[in-house]
């Protein structure tokens, strides 16, 4: 089931957000939250941290599993999942190193790496709540569109506008990755809940596609209509075609 939030703009939408995944903890301390990069969410990890810093939220407890990282990148690249996941949200809150999990984009074999990853998830009974952003092809993770749903963790090649979205965050000249590692979709369906963010006007049509359109591999996103509990927190423009 899905239900949609309707937030204001994007502050709204953070704060939403933030309110769900702040709340989670405080019901379950001992949560694994699954965790996105993007520009999405940076703003309600900010309302985390002041909730933690105002004594509201506690992540002492908390393991974390990223979506995914890119191949070949690691901590020491200002580009990686890793390095944005402690610069928007670890090293500002109390959640422990050890309790912090992302793909190794740095694995010498990719292929061991996501099976390791898999099992890491897994071994958790998958997240509690993954929070999700959406890429303008409804991707999740880096399950781009495609022939059929992949289960599990696995390596993937980014597509030419995901690749084009994602180099506004490197330098002029910098090499953009053309792979990554992800979870499958089947690991993100496998959550408890799930809570997807998304702001702004270019996002309405993925948006309407993804919850009012067929189900279909070719839009990634669209299977959570078939995931039994699902929150979209979305602003007024990411929500302009869905009445
Ligand atoms: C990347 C990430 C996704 C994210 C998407 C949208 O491709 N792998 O997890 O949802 O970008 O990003 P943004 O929130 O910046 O639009």
């Amino acid at each position: 089931m899905v239900q949609i939030i309707r937030a204001k703009d994007f502050e709204d939408m953070s704060r939403k957000a933030a309110n769900i995944i702040a709340a989670q903890v405080v019901l379950k301390p001992e949560s694994v939250l699954g965790l996105a990069t993007g520009s999405t969410p940076v703003g309600l990890y900010s309302r985390l941290i002041e909730m933690y810093k105002a004594g509201d939220v506690s992540f002492r407890n908390v393991h974390t599993v990223n979506l995914d990282e890119y191949e070949g990148l690691d901590a020491r690249s200002d580009q990686s999942y890793v390095w944005f996941m402690h610069h928007n949200l670890f090293d500002s809150v109390d959640v422990k190193s050890e309790n912090i999990n992302l793909p190794n984009g740095a694995a010498a074999d990719g292929e061991a790496e996501c099976k390791r990853y898999e099992e890491v998830v897994r071994g958790f009974g998958y997240a509690d709540l993954q929070l999700l952003g959406i890429g303008h092809n409804g991707h999740i993770g880096f399950n781009e569109p495609c022939g059929e749903f992949p289960q599990e963790t696995h390596r993937v090649e980014l597509t030419e506008s995901t690749i084009r979205a994602n180099s506004r965050f490197f330098a002029d000249g910098e090499h953009v990755p053309t792979h990554a590692y992800t979870m499958g979709i089947g690991t993100i369906m496998n959550a408890k809940k799930v809570l997807l963010v998304a702001s702004g006007k270019d996002k309405a049509d993925i948006v309407y596609r993804s919850f009012f359109g067929p189900v279909t591999p070719q839009v990634p996103a669209s299977i959570l209509q078939f995931h039994p509990d699902v929150t979209v927190v979305a602003d007024e423009a990411a929500l302009a075609l869905v009445k």
